[in-house]
Protein backbone atom coordinates (compact mmCIF):
# COMPACT_ATOMS: atom_id res chain seq x y z
CA UNK A 1 0.00 0.00 0.00
CA UNK A 2 1.29 3.22 -0.92
CA UNK A 3 1.64 5.77 2.04
CA UNK A 4 2.73 9.38 0.98
CA UNK A 5 5.90 10.89 2.73
CA UNK A 6 5.27 14.33 2.43
CA UNK A 7 4.51 15.26 5.49
CA UNK A 8 5.85 14.44 9.19
CA UNK A 9 5.90 10.51 9.82
CA UNK A 10 4.91 10.81 13.45
CA UNK A 11 2.46 13.58 14.82
CA UNK A 12 3.69 16.11 16.84
CA UNK A 13 3.93 16.19 20.59
CA UNK A 14 1.64 18.46 21.06
CA UNK A 15 -1.05 17.14 18.96
CA UNK A 16 -1.52 13.71 20.80
CA UNK A 17 -1.71 12.86 24.09
CA UNK A 18 1.86 12.63 25.48
CA UNK A 19 2.94 8.86 25.60
CA UNK A 20 3.52 8.28 29.29
CA UNK A 21 0.23 9.52 29.65
CA UNK A 22 -1.20 7.57 26.98
CA UNK A 23 0.23 4.52 28.43
CA UNK A 24 -0.76 5.25 31.54
CA UNK A 25 -4.19 5.83 30.38
CA UNK A 26 -4.03 2.35 28.49
CA UNK A 27 -3.24 0.58 31.36
CA UNK A 28 -6.01 2.17 33.54
CA UNK A 29 -8.49 0.85 30.85
CA UNK A 30 -6.73 -2.78 30.57
CA UNK A 31 -7.24 -2.71 34.33
CA UNK A 32 -10.50 -1.42 34.21
CA UNK A 33 -11.31 -4.88 31.18
CA UNK A 34 -11.45 -2.58 28.90
CA UNK A 35 -9.37 -5.12 26.62
CA UNK A 36 -7.00 -2.08 25.74
CA UNK A 37 -3.94 -2.89 25.29
CA UNK A 38 -4.74 -4.70 21.69
CA UNK A 39 -2.62 -5.51 18.85
CA UNK A 40 -3.79 -1.68 17.36
CA UNK A 41 -1.40 -0.12 20.05
CA UNK A 42 2.04 -1.14 18.46
CA UNK A 43 -0.05 0.85 15.60
CA UNK A 44 -0.47 3.70 17.13
CA UNK A 45 3.38 4.15 18.32
CA UNK A 46 5.67 1.40 16.58
CA UNK A 47 5.61 2.63 13.10
CA UNK A 48 5.11 5.75 11.40
CA UNK A 49 3.07 4.18 8.89
CA UNK A 50 -0.18 5.84 8.16
CA UNK A 51 0.29 8.45 10.86
CA UNK A 52 0.84 11.32 8.40
CA UNK A 53 -1.97 12.07 7.07
CA UNK A 54 -2.84 14.96 8.72
CA UNK A 55 -2.17 18.70 8.04
CA UNK A 56 -3.37 20.61 11.27
CA UNK A 57 -0.33 20.53 13.09
CA UNK A 58 -1.29 22.21 16.61
CA UNK A 59 -4.60 20.93 16.83
CA UNK A 60 -5.26 18.58 20.12
CA UNK A 61 -7.50 16.97 21.33
CA UNK A 62 -9.03 19.02 24.64
CA UNK A 63 -9.21 17.27 26.72
CA UNK A 64 -6.59 14.83 26.46
CA UNK A 65 -7.91 12.40 28.50
CA UNK A 66 -10.73 10.88 27.29
CA UNK A 67 -12.79 8.88 29.94
CA UNK A 68 -13.79 5.01 29.41
CA UNK A 69 -17.74 5.57 28.23
CA UNK A 70 -20.33 3.27 28.50
CA UNK A 71 -21.47 0.51 25.89
CA UNK A 72 -17.95 -0.43 24.74
CA UNK A 73 -16.97 -3.82 23.58
CA UNK A 74 -14.69 -5.80 24.95
CA UNK A 75 -14.01 -7.46 21.68
CA UNK A 76 -10.34 -7.17 20.54
CA UNK A 77 -9.61 -3.63 18.80
CA UNK A 78 -9.10 -3.82 15.16
CA UNK A 79 -5.32 -2.60 14.59
CA UNK A 80 -4.79 1.44 14.34
CA UNK A 81 -2.95 0.21 10.95
CA UNK A 82 -6.14 -1.37 9.17
CA UNK A 83 -8.37 0.99 11.12
CA UNK A 84 -6.29 4.45 9.44
CA UNK A 85 -5.02 2.58 5.87
CA UNK A 86 -8.49 0.64 4.65
CA UNK A 87 -11.23 3.58 4.30
CA UNK A 88 -14.26 4.53 3.01
CA UNK A 89 -14.07 8.07 2.20
CA UNK A 90 -14.92 8.45 -1.98
CA UNK A 91 -13.98 12.37 -1.66
CA UNK A 92 -10.81 10.89 -1.72
CA UNK A 93 -11.24 8.06 -4.66
CA UNK A 94 -12.66 4.96 -4.58
CA UNK A 95 -10.27 2.41 -3.87
CA UNK A 96 -9.91 1.45 -0.06
CA UNK A 97 -6.31 2.79 -0.38
CA UNK A 98 -7.05 6.15 -1.70
CA UNK A 99 -8.09 8.36 1.31
CA UNK A 100 -4.70 7.43 3.64
CA UNK A 101 -3.14 7.85 0.12
CA UNK A 102 -4.71 12.05 -0.50
CA UNK A 103 -6.44 12.92 2.72
CA UNK A 104 -3.01 14.29 3.72
CA UNK A 105 -4.30 17.31 1.45
CA UNK A 106 -6.91 17.93 3.59
CA UNK A 107 -6.99 21.28 5.58
CA UNK A 108 -9.16 20.84 9.04
CA UNK A 109 -7.99 24.18 10.59
CA UNK A 110 -10.00 26.49 10.76
CA UNK A 111 -13.07 24.28 10.35
CA UNK A 112 -16.72 25.12 11.38
CA UNK A 113 -19.81 23.49 11.46
CA UNK A 114 -23.43 25.29 10.15
CA UNK A 115 -26.16 24.55 12.48
CA UNK A 116 -28.66 25.30 10.72
CA UNK A 117 -32.89 25.21 10.51
CA UNK A 118 -34.87 24.47 12.91
CA UNK A 119 -33.35 25.53 15.93
CA UNK A 120 -33.04 28.06 18.49
CA UNK A 121 -29.56 28.66 18.41
CA UNK A 122 -28.47 28.45 14.96
CA UNK A 123 -24.88 29.48 13.69
CA UNK A 124 -21.46 28.40 12.51
CA UNK A 125 -19.58 26.40 15.44
CA UNK A 126 -16.38 26.66 15.39
CA UNK A 127 -13.83 23.31 15.57
CA UNK A 128 -12.30 24.34 18.78
CA UNK A 129 -15.62 25.36 20.61
CA UNK A 130 -17.39 21.48 19.63
CA UNK A 131 -14.05 19.74 20.93
CA UNK A 132 -14.84 21.94 24.59
CA UNK A 133 -18.64 21.52 24.44
CA UNK A 134 -19.10 18.31 26.41
CA UNK A 135 -16.27 16.10 28.32
CA UNK A 136 -14.98 13.46 25.57
CA UNK A 137 -15.35 9.38 26.18
CA UNK A 138 -13.29 7.18 24.74
CA UNK A 139 -16.17 4.43 23.15
CA UNK A 140 -15.28 1.17 21.76
CA UNK A 141 -17.26 0.09 19.25
CA UNK A 142 -18.20 -2.64 16.00
CA UNK A 143 -18.78 -1.17 12.91
CA UNK A 144 -20.01 -3.35 10.28
CA UNK A 145 -19.53 -1.86 6.77
CA UNK A 146 -22.52 -2.55 4.24
CA UNK A 147 -19.68 -4.14 1.94
CA UNK A 148 -19.36 -6.79 4.11
CA UNK A 149 -16.71 -5.92 6.38
CA UNK A 150 -16.20 -5.13 9.78
CA UNK A 151 -13.84 -3.36 12.47
CA UNK A 152 -13.91 -2.84 16.04
CA UNK A 153 -12.69 0.47 16.87
CA UNK A 154 -11.75 2.98 20.22
CA UNK A 155 -13.45 6.25 19.24
CA UNK A 156 -13.18 9.47 21.07
CA UNK A 157 -15.93 11.96 21.57
CA UNK A 158 -19.36 12.73 23.14
CA UNK A 159 -23.04 12.26 22.30
CA UNK A 160 -23.91 14.03 19.68
CA UNK A 161 -27.51 14.68 22.00
CA UNK A 162 -24.93 17.08 23.59
CA UNK A 163 -24.97 19.20 21.14
CA UNK A 164 -28.43 18.97 19.69
CA UNK A 165 -29.33 20.16 23.54
CA UNK A 166 -26.82 22.76 23.12
CA UNK A 167 -28.30 24.55 19.88
CA UNK A 168 -32.10 23.62 21.06
CA UNK A 169 -34.48 22.39 18.75
CA UNK A 170 -37.98 23.67 18.12
CA UNK A 171 -40.60 21.37 18.15
CA UNK A 172 -40.57 20.84 14.00
CA UNK A 173 -37.05 19.54 14.19
CA UNK A 174 -37.62 15.61 13.67
CA UNK A 175 -34.58 15.03 11.45
CA UNK A 176 -31.07 15.80 11.08
CA UNK A 177 -28.84 15.82 8.30
CA UNK A 178 -25.06 16.35 7.58
CA UNK A 179 -23.34 17.72 5.10
CA UNK A 180 -20.17 17.42 4.66
CA UNK A 181 -17.16 19.10 2.44
CA UNK A 182 -16.79 18.42 -1.00
CA UNK A 183 -13.83 20.84 -1.95
CA UNK A 184 -12.53 19.44 -5.63
CA UNK A 185 -9.06 21.12 -4.68
CA UNK A 186 -8.56 19.68 -1.23
CA UNK A 187 -10.16 16.17 -2.55
CA UNK A 188 -9.42 14.45 -5.77
CA UNK A 189 -12.00 12.40 -5.36
CA UNK A 190 -14.82 15.07 -5.92
CA UNK A 191 -13.83 15.42 -9.03
CA UNK A 192 -15.15 12.31 -10.38
CA UNK A 193 -18.92 12.08 -10.48
CA UNK A 194 -19.39 8.69 -8.27
CA UNK A 195 -21.86 10.47 -6.22
CA UNK A 196 -23.89 13.36 -6.21
CA UNK A 197 -21.51 15.91 -3.83
CA UNK A 198 -21.37 16.66 -0.99
CA UNK A 199 -22.16 13.77 0.93
CA UNK A 200 -24.91 13.53 2.60
CA UNK A 201 -26.14 11.61 5.58
CA UNK A 202 -29.14 11.73 7.90
CA UNK A 203 -31.00 10.45 10.81
CA UNK A 204 -34.24 10.66 12.90
CA UNK A 205 -34.14 13.00 16.09
CA UNK A 206 -34.52 10.02 17.97
CA UNK A 207 -31.48 7.84 16.17
CA UNK A 208 -29.24 10.94 16.48
CA UNK A 209 -30.83 11.93 20.41
CA UNK A 210 -29.46 8.20 21.21
CA UNK A 211 -26.92 8.19 23.72
CA UNK A 212 -25.03 5.62 21.32
CA UNK A 213 -24.78 8.01 18.46
CA UNK A 214 -21.31 10.08 19.14
CA UNK A 215 -19.85 13.14 17.68
CA UNK A 216 -17.02 12.13 17.03
CA UNK A 217 -13.34 13.78 17.06
CA UNK A 218 -10.66 11.02 17.97
CA UNK A 219 -9.60 7.33 17.70
CA UNK A 220 -6.96 5.41 19.58
CA UNK A 221 -6.11 7.91 22.24
CA UNK A 222 -5.01 10.73 19.49
CA UNK A 223 -7.16 13.08 16.70
CA UNK A 224 -8.99 11.78 13.87
CA UNK A 225 -6.73 10.99 10.93
CA UNK A 226 -8.09 13.05 8.06
CA UNK A 227 -8.87 9.62 5.98
CA UNK A 228 -11.14 8.46 8.94
CA UNK A 229 -12.94 11.71 8.75
CA UNK A 230 -11.34 14.98 10.68
CA UNK A 231 -11.66 17.11 12.21
CA UNK A 232 -15.20 15.64 12.98
CA UNK A 233 -17.53 12.70 11.67
CA UNK A 234 -20.68 10.72 13.52
CA UNK A 235 -20.68 7.54 14.79
CA UNK A 236 -23.78 5.54 14.56
CA UNK A 237 -22.49 1.94 15.55
CA UNK A 238 -25.95 0.23 14.92
CA UNK A 239 -25.99 1.06 11.34
CA UNK A 240 -24.12 0.14 8.29
CA UNK A 241 -20.94 2.24 8.35
CA UNK A 242 -22.28 4.84 5.43
CA UNK A 243 -24.76 6.46 7.78
CA UNK A 244 -21.29 7.89 9.50
CA UNK A 245 -20.40 10.72 8.00
CA UNK A 246 -17.37 12.26 7.53
CA UNK A 247 -15.83 15.50 7.83
CA UNK A 248 -19.05 17.46 8.52
CA UNK A 249 -19.54 21.01 7.94
CA UNK A 250 -23.12 21.47 8.55
CA UNK A 251 -25.80 20.08 10.56
CA UNK A 252 -29.10 20.91 9.80
CA UNK A 253 -32.32 20.11 11.51
CA UNK A 254 -35.32 19.62 9.54
CA UNK A 255 -38.84 18.83 9.63
CA UNK A 256 -38.78 15.98 6.55
CA UNK A 257 -36.84 12.96 5.92
CA UNK A 258 -33.81 14.71 4.84
CA UNK A 259 -31.52 13.10 1.10
CA UNK A 260 -28.98 10.53 1.86
CA UNK A 261 -26.45 10.44 -1.04
CA UNK A 262 -26.78 6.36 -1.11
CA UNK A 263 -29.97 6.67 -0.69
CA UNK A 264 -30.43 8.69 -3.32
CA UNK A 265 -27.84 6.90 -5.81
CA UNK A 266 -29.31 3.60 -5.29
CA UNK A 267 -32.55 3.92 -3.48
CA UNK A 268 -33.58 -0.39 -4.06
CA UNK A 269 -29.96 -1.03 -2.39
CA UNK A 270 -29.33 1.74 0.13
CA UNK A 271 -32.35 2.90 2.38
CA UNK A 272 -32.28 5.93 4.60
CA UNK A 273 -32.53 3.78 7.55
CA UNK A 274 -30.00 1.33 7.35
CA UNK A 275 -29.59 -0.69 10.58
CA UNK A 276 -27.65 -3.67 10.57
CA UNK A 277 -29.82 -6.39 9.77
CA UNK A 278 -28.70 -9.65 8.74
CA UNK A 279 -31.81 -10.77 7.76
CA UNK A 280 -32.78 -8.42 4.92
CA UNK A 281 -29.91 -9.06 2.51
CA UNK A 282 -28.09 -6.40 0.42
CA UNK A 283 -30.24 -6.58 -3.44
CA UNK A 284 -26.63 -8.29 -4.86
CA UNK A 285 -25.54 -9.82 -1.57
CA UNK A 286 -25.98 -11.68 1.66
CA UNK A 287 -25.14 -9.41 4.72
CA UNK A 288 -25.93 -12.54 7.72
CA UNK A 289 -21.76 -12.67 7.49
CA UNK A 290 -19.03 -10.54 7.92
CA UNK A 291 -15.44 -10.63 8.02
CA UNK A 292 -13.50 -8.64 10.99
CA UNK A 293 -10.62 -6.83 9.24
CA UNK A 294 -7.29 -8.19 10.83
CA UNK A 295 -8.76 -12.19 10.98
CA UNK A 296 -8.05 -12.69 7.28
CA UNK A 297 -6.48 -16.03 7.10
CA UNK A 298 -7.79 -18.20 4.75
CA UNK A 299 -9.43 -21.27 6.96
CA UNK A 300 -10.76 -17.68 9.35
CA UNK A 301 -14.28 -18.39 9.84
CA UNK A 302 -16.66 -15.25 8.79
CA UNK A 303 -18.55 -14.13 11.98
CA UNK A 304 -22.35 -13.96 11.78
CA UNK A 305 -23.54 -10.81 11.56
CA UNK A 306 -25.66 -9.60 14.97
CA UNK A 307 -28.92 -7.83 14.94
CA UNK A 308 -28.03 -3.72 14.90
CA UNK A 309 -24.44 -4.78 14.94
CA UNK A 310 -25.20 -6.33 18.58
CA UNK A 311 -26.69 -3.15 19.45
CA UNK A 312 -29.99 -4.40 19.87
CA UNK A 313 -30.73 -4.00 23.89
CA UNK A 314 -30.15 -0.57 23.42
CA UNK A 315 -31.53 0.46 19.96
CA UNK A 316 -34.22 -1.96 19.37
CA UNK A 317 -36.85 0.01 20.63
CA UNK A 318 -36.63 3.22 18.31
CA UNK A 319 -38.08 0.30 15.84
CA UNK A 320 -40.74 -1.22 17.60
CA UNK A 321 -43.78 -1.55 15.13
CA UNK A 322 -41.42 -0.63 11.85
CA UNK A 323 -40.99 -3.26 9.27
CA UNK A 324 -37.39 -3.74 8.51
CA UNK A 325 -37.76 -4.72 5.53
CA UNK A 326 -39.88 -2.23 4.27
CA UNK A 327 -37.73 0.51 6.23
CA UNK A 328 -33.92 -0.83 5.54
N1 LIG B 1 -18.32 10.14 4.77
C1 LIG B 1 -17.99 10.85 3.67
N2 LIG B 1 -17.99 12.19 3.72
N3 LIG B 1 -17.66 10.24 2.50
C2 LIG B 1 -17.67 8.87 2.37
O1 LIG B 1 -17.37 8.35 1.27
N4 LIG B 1 -18.04 6.73 3.49
C3 LIG B 1 -18.86 6.05 4.51
C4 LIG B 1 -18.65 6.63 5.89
N5 LIG B 1 -18.62 8.09 5.86
C5 LIG B 1 -18.01 8.10 3.52
C6 LIG B 1 -18.32 8.78 4.73
C7 LIG B 1 -18.65 4.61 4.52
S1 LIG B 1 -19.27 3.73 3.19
C8 LIG B 1 -18.05 3.97 5.56
S2 LIG B 1 -17.98 2.26 5.64
C9 LIG B 1 -17.41 4.73 6.65
O2 LIG B 1 -17.43 6.14 6.42
C10 LIG B 1 -15.97 4.29 6.80
O3 LIG B 1 -15.35 4.90 7.90
P1 LIG B 1 -13.84 4.55 8.26
O4 LIG B 1 -13.04 4.66 6.98
O5 LIG B 1 -13.40 5.54 9.29
O6 LIG B 1 -13.82 3.15 8.78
Amino acid sequence: MLIRSSVPSRPLGSEITAEPVYRQRRRLLAAAGFGAASAGMAGVFGSGAALAQRSDAGASLAPLEAKPGPFSTMERQTSFEDASTYNNFYEFGTDKSDPVRYADRLQTRPWTVAVEGEVAKPGNYDIERLLKLAPQEERVYRMRCVEGWSMVIPWIGYPLAELIRHVEPTGNAKYLQFVTLADPKQMPGVRAGVLDWPYREGLRMDEAMHPLTLLTFGMYGRILPNQNGAPIRIVVPWKYGFKSAKSIVSIRFMEEQPINSWGRMAPSEYGFYSNVNPEVDHPRWSQATERRIGEDGFFTRKRKTLMFNGYAEQVAQLYAGMDLRKFY
